[in-house]
């Protein structure tokens, strides 16, 4: 994706740097757009666990790059079984609930696992070769996603004579939350540069405000008109009319269609399916846990610190970024990062292998695979 007029991915290997991965710090924008250089396991951990990169597959990408920094970084590390279930196991312990993170773990252990026969370079060579494939996968899939949603959206605009298409989202399932197109915003960037007209209802997504920081500067640096509104919005909105269809990502699937996603998602899909809104959730097939069936009682719901809901941090009147607490000293808070969407309230996954009904049924057409 452009920024300024440059292409971005989310996560590189520096140039002439093999042992250096750089990110955009999430954590910086949308006030400050910043680089940062990730040199080893640990910092790779850090940046996931303190969300300096976050979105579904961009962790996924970040951890592949980390089980590669764990060996072949700035620090000695030998390539042995025990350390490779160790660096697996930090990784996996960051967060807990998108899949994405667990699946490209265990894609680069059984890479290394395989080249134990291998010399040391040899053995660099296949982990940096996966961590990329698995990197250009992300984006292949997402720009995939794009090309099925937007069949959706030019749908409902020939419906509406080309009147502009009102699309309502939740978080930021956009390119900085994987590593290239985004998965809810891919269709949306594909629509927009079709000339279709396309607006966002973009929630601010409290408590980390993904929403307002990071959606709404994204979708600026591509052009597509958006509106921030308070998470509390969407409902008035599509009893309004002024909703066509909701479009979210999700972190994890089960084989049954339950999704989780970020905080507040299943009250907007109640809300959709009560006044008649299509409900779409676009995810990479590595977003699919076809172990688990019932999402409510099996997917794991990280639970982040209490702090991320007492205080907000933005910029005040002189440009500088603060924190402020915006509760009583001596208020307790819970925080839980995500929510489960049964699977009766989404119209259909949009993957990159097509569209298909929210069941098990559906799911399985386009994954036989997995039948
Ligand atoms: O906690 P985050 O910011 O890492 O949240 C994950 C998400 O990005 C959202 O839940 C998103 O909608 C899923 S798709 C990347």
């Amino acid at each position: 994706m452009n920024i300024d007029g440059s292409h971005y991915r989310t996560i590189w290997l520096k140039e002439g740097s093999p042992d250096t991965v750089q990110i955009i710090n999430q954590k910086a924008l949308p006030f400050k757009f910043e680089i940062l250089d990730l040199r080893s396991l640990e910092d790779t951990a850090k940046a996931i666990k303190d969300m300096y990169v976050r979105g579904a597959g961009l962790i996924g990408a970040s951890a592949a790059f980390g089980m590669y920094l764990a060996f072949f970084g700035a620090k000695e590390n030998p390539c042995n079984k025990e350390n490779i279930d160790k660096a697996a196991l930090l990784l996996k312990n960051t967060r807990p609930t998108a899949i994405n993170l667990s699946w490209a773990v265990d894609r680069m252990v059984s890479c290394l696992l395989k080249k134990e026969e291998m010399t040391p370079e040899q053995k660099r060579e296949a982990a940096l070769k996966q961590a990329q494939e698995i990197a250009d996968e992300d984006a292949e899939s997402c720009r995939q996603i794009g090309l099925h949603g937007l069949d959706i959206i030019k749908q409902i605009s020939k419906k509406k004579k080309g009147e502009t298409v009102n699309i309502l989202t939740h978080c930021n399932a956009g390119w900085l939350a994987f590593v290239d197109y985004g998965s809810a915003l891919s269709p949306v960037y594909a629509a927009f540069d079709q000339g279709i007209k396309v607006h966002l209802w973009v929630d601010e997504t409290r408590p980390r405000n993904q929403g307002a920081s990071l959606t709404a500067w994204e979708l600026a640096q591509h052009g597509v008109s958006c509106d921030l509104i308070p998470d509390n919005a969407g409902g008035h909105l599509m009893q309004r009319g002024m909703v066509d269809l909701v479009i979210t990502g999700a972190d994890r699937v089960t084989r049954n269609g339950d999704a989780a996603n970020k905080i507040g998602t299943y009250l907007k899909a109640v809300a959709a399916k009560e006044n008649d809104i299509p409900f779409y959730i676009a995810l990479p097939s590595s977003t699919f846990d076809f172990k688990m069936k019932d999402g409510v009682k099996e997917i794991p719901i990280e639970e982040r610190d209490s702090s991320e809901v007492r205080y907000v941090e933005g910029k005040n009147s002189e440009g500088k970024i603060e924190t402020v607490q915006i509760c009583p000293d001596k208020t307790t808070a819970r925080n839980w990062g995500f929510d489960v969407t049964p699977a009766k309230y989404i119209t259909s996954f949009i993957s990159e292998r097509g569209i298909c009904q929210a069941d098990e049924k559906g799911i399985i057409s386009l994954y036989p695979e997995f039948g």
